[in-house]
């Protein structure tokens, strides 16, 4: 071997210690991953490593776009309720051949959890963000992170129920942008008679869609113009209802995230800012807010207050509805004439439909 080949090995294999890279984009418990090393898909799309969020000192293994730096995103999270505080932390397979985060003590700190034991497996982070744990004795997939979503939807993801697969997948925002546990907001999809995307607060629900009409949501007639839409939603008769979106073939990178304060936004990475652009945001008004008027309430961003009761309603609590409280809603003024006694009626004011337009449906349309 020549003078220069060892030369140029030796370069070759100090570059790999300082930039800590694993070579491959698997993980076996001969190759696990150490806080300072990092995995790349193999199309280098994707990195999965060890990071601290914000000003968070705590460590925690993640899943994130391979973009340049100050801009570590994760876009998974797999310890988010248990960080380790300090840098021993290790992503290896255990003996059972379970995907596990262990501390400085050798204390399993997170696993893949899959009961059935198959000695001889591996993970490998795929270039669409997956990370999958296959058994090598058959190639089955045991394992992926695409069913445990954290706060995002990346493309091929499923956002909701899968029922071929017994699969529910729901994004669960980070308590804050330091602290990736679980927060107060959730998002998915709901199918009570037609599919609607939900984001909750604690199980109250926080925001709707309104009902997918095969292409869009139709309270968002954004989604016909906007260049980044894309999303889909697959529905069926036995409970399957999940939506996801895919760029085809734009070159634009973009994912889907809800932020801690219940915010639902596609992000798209602008290259000239070397950041993420939100492209789109709910909700777009106080107005989104689920039954922020109340029943029989109507609301309209653009008033002084926005909230009012429609025609022939009034609040229900006066006291209340003054002081902005209007969740209270709003009741008759007058019964309805077949709720009265006949000779009530006054002659010739009979019950009729009132035309309402530019009005969101309602959420138990049929
Ligand atoms: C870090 O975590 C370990 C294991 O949970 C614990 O024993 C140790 O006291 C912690 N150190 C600090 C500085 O909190
Ligand atoms: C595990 O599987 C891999 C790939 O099939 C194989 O190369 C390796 O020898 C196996 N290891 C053990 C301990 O069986
Ligand atoms: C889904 O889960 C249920 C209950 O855990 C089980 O009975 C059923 O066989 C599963 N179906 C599939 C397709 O895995
Ligand atoms: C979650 O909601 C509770 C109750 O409304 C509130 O006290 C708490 O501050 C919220 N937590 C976060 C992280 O926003
Ligand atoms: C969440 O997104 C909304 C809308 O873009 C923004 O106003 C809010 O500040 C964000 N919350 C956090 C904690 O970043
Ligand atoms: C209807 O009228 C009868 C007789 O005047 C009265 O007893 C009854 O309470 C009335 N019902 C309602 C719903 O007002």
């Amino acid at each position: 071997m020549s003078l220069y080949r060892s030369f140029l090995l030796l370069l070759c294999c100090v570059y790999a210690v300082f930039s800590g890279a694993n070579a491959s984009d698997t993980i076996t418990s001969d190759e696990p991953v150490r806080d300072s090393e990092t995995v790349f898909s193999r199309g280098k799309t994707f990195k999965l490593g060890f990071f601290s969020p914000g000003n968070s000192a705590n460590r925690y293994v993640g899943i994130m776009f391979n973009l340049p730096p100050p801009t570590p995103t994760a876009v998974w999270v797999a310890n988010r309720d248990k960080p380790i505080n300090d840098s021993s932390g290790l992503l290896t397979l255990s003996e059972d051949g379970n995907l596990v985060i262990l501390n400085g003590q050798k204390e399993i700190i997170w696993s893949s959890s899959i009961s059935n034991s198959m000695k001889n497996s591996t993970a490998q982070l795929l270039d669409t963000g997956n990370l999958v744990l296959k058994d090598n004795s058959n190639g089955k997939v045991l394992w992926e992170s695409f069913q445990y979503p954290t706060d995002s939807i990346l493309q091929l993801m499923k956002m909701g129920i899968d029922k071929s697969t017994n699969t529910t997948a729901l994004l669960k925002s980070w308590r804050s942008l330091d602290d990736p546990s679980v927060g107060n907001f959730s998002a998915g999809i709901q199918l009570q008679y037609i599919p609607q995307a939900f984001i909750w607060t604690n199980t109250a629900p926080y925001w709707r869609s309104s009902p997918w009409d095969k292409q869009i949501y139709i309270g968002l007639p954004e989604m016909k113009s906007s260049y980044h839409s894309g999303v889909d939603l697959v529905a069926d008769n036995a409970g399957t209802a999940y939506q996801t979106y895919s760029n085809g073939n734009q070159p634009w990178i973009l994912y889907y995230s809800l932020n801690s304060t219940g915010s639902y936004q596609d992000k798209v990475w602008d290259q000239s800012k070397k950041d993420w652009v939100v492209t789109w945001a709910n909700p777009r008004s106080e107005c989104d807010i689920y039954a922020k008027c109340g029943a029989f309430g109507s609301c309209n961003p653009k008033s002084s207050p926005i909230c009012s009761c429609i025609q022939g309603f009034k609040p229900k609590n006066e006291v209340e509805w003054e002081k902005g409280e209007w969740s209270g809603g709003c009741i008759r003024r007058t019964a309805l004439d077949c709720e009265r006694n006949k000779t009530d009626v006054e002659k010739g004011k009979k019950d009729g439909f009132l035309k309402m337009q530019t009005m969101g449906v309602p959420d138990f349309v049929i």
